[in-house]
């Protein structure tokens, strides 16, 4: 088969960009080691900020988002005890919309079959060969046999675990890491939320998190030990938990029920550069992962998607590599801030040790002066509602 680019990995990065492609008449074929139904049955984030707004509108595809997406002007923080209010439209001028990643997808992949574009489900993707020197080749494993994909170009989308990053040689890709000595447990439930916008918790016992999907649909989060065991968490004891961690503002007003789901995700901050090498290019979580407190996984994955779609359609179509060969330095620009905005809100709001040590006392300063100064408000909020790119 050949294409003129190949994409692996159909999550929102890989849609994204192909819808984008698809749109400025370039032919691209993704391909996904997973099912539709696989890749649309994992539970992920869902706070879209101004680069996912932007990308969607681009894309076409931001009628369902804008109807039945819930718009956010603010949050609330809690700390000792106390509640204090981000106003992201004041401060900003700007919101952001709750809407799951799920949906994204989903319409993501509607688009898609009205393109008519060729999605490969359950092709998985093993070796890269030819970003050099080209034609680019991608081998693949589909329905029992290994087949080739040879393109022009090839986005590797394939997430953190992927192949694509691998194939940049060692001695040219560097990576930098930090994996938080916690995780979070997740907890979804149709239940109304127990406040209108979200509310970020630190606490003596951990991190906390209220958030939602729909007026019935609550998503809440604490922070646990990397190796909980779920049989130790039933549910009842997550909502106690949540309770206290929440405040009792929130508290008196949450509505516990059946959980839908349960599970334990790790935190990691993680940057591979570059993200081009020769012919491959790499977008989302396959060239960066951050902590999802102040939720920017998917924005960033959108961010990427849009600015590699602009490079590949100058080149592909008007000859022009000015944008392709800036694509790297461009985004590392961008995916460095968003890092650093991820990791501070995490390094804020988490517990970190059992003792109430010099770093615990200054966490509980910084929220203070958070509550009290506008000046540190108006930084947040411009970075929760999306740095320029
Ligand atoms: N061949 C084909 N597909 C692959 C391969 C492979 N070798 N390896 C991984 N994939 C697929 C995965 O099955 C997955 O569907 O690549 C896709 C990557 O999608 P995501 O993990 O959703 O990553 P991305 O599109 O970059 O979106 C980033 O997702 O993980 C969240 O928090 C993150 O919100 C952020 C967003
Ligand atoms: C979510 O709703 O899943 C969510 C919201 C905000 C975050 C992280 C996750 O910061």
């Amino acid at each position: 088969m050949r294409t003129q680019v190949g994409i692996i990995g159909a999550g929102p990065a890989g849609l994204l960009l192909g819808r984008l492609l698809s749109l400025q008449g370039i032919e691209n074929v993704i391909l996904e080691r997973r099912s539709a139904n696989h890749v649309l049955s994992r539970i992920r984030a869902g706070v879209l900020d101004s680069a996912t707004l932007e990308a969607l509108r681009e894309a076409g595809c931001d009628q369902r988002m804008n109807a039945e997406g819930l718009f956010h002007d603010g949050f609330d923080i809690v700390s000792s005890g106390t509640r204090f209010h981000i106003d992201l439209k004041g401060l900003t001028g700007q919101h952001v919309i709750v809407y799951g990643q799920t949906e994204v997808t989903q319409d993501l992949m509607d688009a898609r079959a009205k393109d008519g574009a060729a999605t490969l489900y359950e092709a998985a993707a093993v070796n890269i060969d030819g970003i050099e020197s080209g034609p680019a080749r991608v081998a693949y494993e589909h329905e029992g046999g290994l087949k080739e994909l040879t393109c022009d170009y090839i986005a590797g989308c394939d997430g953190f675990h992927g192949v694509a990053a691998k194939a940049i040689p060692s001695e040219i890709r560097k990576t930098f890491e930090r994996v938080y000595p916690f995780g979070w447990l997740g907890l979804f439930a149709d239940v109304p939320p127990c406040s209108h916008e979200l509310i970020y918790a630190n606490h003596r016992n951990g991190f906390a998190l209220a958030s939602m999907r729909s007026e019935t649909r609550s998503r809440y989060y604490i922070q646990c030990p990397i190796d909980t065991d779920l049989a130790d968490w039933p549910d009842e004891r997550v909502w106690a938990e949540l309770a206290i961690r929440l405040g009792e503002e929130a508290a008196a007003k949450m509505w516990s029920g059946p959980s839908l789901e349960k599970s334990v995700a790790p935190l990691r901050s993680f940057v591979c550069e570059p993200l081009r090498h020769g012919r491959l290019f790499l977008a989302g979580d396959a060239a960066h992962i951050v902590p999802p407190t102040g939720a920017k996984g998917l924005n960033l994955a959108s961010a990427d998607a849009l600015v590699l779609s602009r490079a590949l359609t100058a080149l592909i179509k008007g000859g022009d590599s000015t944008l392709a060969d800036a694509y790297s330095a461009t985004r590392l620009a961008h995916i460095w801030k968003v890092e650093r905005f991820s990791w501070w809100m995490t390094t804020m709001l988490h517990k970190f040790s059992e003792h109430e040590d010099f770093n615990s006392r200054i966490q509980l300063a910084e929220l203070a002066y958070l509550s009290q100064s506008k000046a540190e408000q108006a930084s947040l909020a411009e970075n929760y509602v999306g740095l320029p790119f």
